[in-house]
């Protein structure tokens, strides 16, 4: 299943500018606008999460309020994960965090590629909630390849895939692949792969315009 901002709103503004080749290169901002649809977008998933009545003292009295009820787990692919994980996280203050790399080896310098994962830092996620973050989601290679990777970790209660940019195509290939309870957050889907599997239109690799 999965869940798009609504087509009219602040977040917008962040998509435009992170697509928009006069402002994109400013790293900073380019940085921060995606760690800013993290905040959104995780935002928008806590609502389907778990939540437990508490009770809360304040100076005058007692209040009701309905507090998350989950163990998560924040997983960013490197690179262009970091900046989403760091939006995450804002939310998610008391989250745990993996860390995993995945990236496009082309071993003939043609377009062909695997993709290799080859660096793993996560605690148990069995019985957690894994919120699963890369700001693009092109052909769906990564997140796949990473999912099975992550196994070895337990099994998590539900998955969350937290995304900026989507092709069909790979919404297409995750949603067969990943397990039931699993959920994509996106801003923004684009119809287009090119044939070296880029998001068109797209905005570029982020990893390089995240970090050069
Ligand atoms: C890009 C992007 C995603 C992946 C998406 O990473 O950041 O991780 O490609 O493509 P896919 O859905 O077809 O797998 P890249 O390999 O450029 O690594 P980087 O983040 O380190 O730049």
């Amino acid at each position: 299943i999965h869940h798009l901002l609504e087509e009219n709103s602040i977040a917008n503004k962040f998509v435009a500018q992170l697509r928009d080749t006069s402002v994109q290169n400013d790293r900073l901002r380019f940085r921060r606008n995606i760690e800013r649809l993290g905040e959104i977008l995780g935002y928008e998933l806590s609502k389907s999460l778990s939540y437990q009545q508490q009770n809360i003292t304040t100076p005058l009295g007692k209040s009701k309020i309905n507090l998350l009820q989950e163990e998560i787990v924040v997983c960013s692919i490197l690179r262009a994960g970091l900046p989403l994980h760091t939006g995450l996280l804002n939310y998610f203050d008391d989250a745990e965090n993996s860390f995993i790399s995945a990236y496009r080896h082309h071993p003939d310098n043609d377009e062909n590629f695997e993709i290799l994962v080859e660096y793993l830092a996560s605690p148990s996620l069995e019985g957690k909630i894994l919120l699963l973050a890369d700001p693009m989601l092109a052909t769906g290679s990564s997140f796949v390849n990473v999912m099975g990777a992550l196994k070895t970790m337990g099994k998590p209660k539900a998955i969350h895939l937290v995304s900026v940019i989507a092709a069909r195509e790979g919404i297409n290939y995750v949603s067969r692949e990943f397990p039931e309870n699993s959920h994509l957050w996106i801003a923004t889907i684009d119809e287009e792969l090119d044939e070296k599997g880029y998001i068109v239109p797209g905005l570029g690799d982020a990893g390089d315009l995240c970090f050069g």
